[in-house]
């Protein structure tokens, strides 16, 4: 066997004065939308809001359910969302951020495996990289460029061949 190492490549900044104005506008949706979020089971309010080549912002939140797991991720609302109504358009990047009630979340919402695995689905369906923004409450965000940062050795449509 060979041992091989892989380098993950993010930038991190306790300060979005620091962020890039256009991840800075779809962080301020992904926060927005976070308020909209039907979470009364965590109240942990996820938003995520989706930048398409076309110009157009699609938010999502998080939609819970009394049966837990038939409930969905603020990420994945958004990009199938996103999918469902331009589905022609690139997704160019993806904010991702929590509203809570008592608590303070200062670490970034890190998007979930599922969440990772559709990103890496639409990646590879249009071929461009999706740049993923994702923050707390607070100022700290981490900026990925391209999911192979977030879900290395990625299973997609090439396996199946
Ligand atoms: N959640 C998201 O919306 N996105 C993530 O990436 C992590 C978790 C939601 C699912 C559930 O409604 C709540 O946060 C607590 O797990």
């Amino acid at each position: 066997m060979n041992e091989k190492t892989l380098t993950l490549r993010y930038s991190s900044s306790n300060n979005t004065d620091k962020l890039r104005v256009t991840d800075a506008g779809l962080l301020k949706k992904a926060r927005e939308a976070a308020e909209k979020a039907y979470a009364p089971y965590s109240a942990f309010r996820v938003g995520a809001a989706v930048r398409l080549s076309n110009g157009e912002i699609v938010i999502g939140s998080n939609q819970e359910n009394a049966a837990y797991p038939s409930g969905l991720c603020a990420e994945r609302v958004a990009l199938f969302a996103a999918s469902s109504m331009y589905p022609d358009s690139v997704i160019e990047a993806v904010a991702v951020t929590i509203d809570t009630d008592d608590r303070r979340v200062i670490e970034p919402v890190s998007p979930c495996g599922a969440c990772r695995q559709v990103l890496a689905e639409y990646e590879h369906r249009q071929k461009k990289k999706i740049r993923v923004i994702f923050s707390g409450e607070t100022g700290k965000t981490i900026v990925v460029d391209g999911m192979e940062n977030l879900l290395p050795l990625t299973f997609t449509a090439a396996n199946l061949k």
